[in-house]
């Protein structure tokens, strides 16, 4: 699989040079209150996710995400597709943009619908999905704006900092990304 390049971002296969920034991400609170990640994660707890990921199919390792700085590429997140159905053409994506200061600029919203292109396109799915905390409102707007459409709400489905919240699960089709991107 080679680099997939957007506008402003790019994917590419992760690096063990990553995960001492992811490290620092997936220990901050105000990213950690979106993921499914709540215990705090050290190196070595890294490095063995890290080796975990590596021995995945090759559609489920993650990708890293860059976005272009000058003539640089910068990390910002992290990304990539899960639990595969092959049969059903279908598999949920998941997305971190660990830099805070990037966020609101359009950066997980580009992200999210080059993994779009590439899970039908490339891997030819014909249904891409994802769950997301009720919550979590910056993420449902970057979703709703690359096409996501809400499909369902599990009431009470998530327990974070003594609180219960549902969990909303969203949805693209292929026929209905072919339509916005005019791609047969
Ligand atoms: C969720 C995430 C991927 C979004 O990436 P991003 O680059 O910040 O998102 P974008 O800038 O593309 O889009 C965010 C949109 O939400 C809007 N937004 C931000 N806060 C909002 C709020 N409280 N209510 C409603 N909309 C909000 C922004 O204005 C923007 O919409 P606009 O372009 O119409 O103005 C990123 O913030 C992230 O990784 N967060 C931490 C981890 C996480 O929660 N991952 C998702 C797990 S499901």
């Amino acid at each position: 699989m080679s680099i997939i390049y957007g506008r402003r971002v790019r994917l590419r296969g992760t690096e063990r040079s990553d995960l001492e920034k992811f490290v620092v991400w997936v220990n901050d609170p105000e990213v950690t209150a979106g993921l499914t990640l709540f215990l705090p994660m050290s190196s070595v707890d890294e490095e063995k996710w890290f080796e975990g990921a590596m021995q995945r199919p090759q559609e489920e390792k993650p990708l890293t995400i860059d976005m272009k700085d000058g003539t640089d590429w910068r990390l910002i997140g992290n990304s990539g597709f899960f639990g595969f159905d092959w049969v059903v053409r279908s598999a949920e994506v998941g997305i971190m943009i660990g830099d805070k200061t990037v966020w609101n600029q359009g950066y997980g919203s580009e992200a999210m619908s080059l993994l779009l292109r590439h899970g039908f396109k490339t891997l030819n799915l014909n249904r891409i999905f994802l769950r997301v905390y009720a919550d979590n409102k910056r993420a449902i707007r970057a979703y709703e704006k690359v096409g996501f459409v809400h499909e369902g709400r599990m009431r009470q489905a998530v327990y974070k900092q003594g609180v219960y919240s549902d969990l909303l699960y969203m949805s693209v089709l292929r026929e209905e990304w072919n339509a916005m991107t005019k791609e047969n």
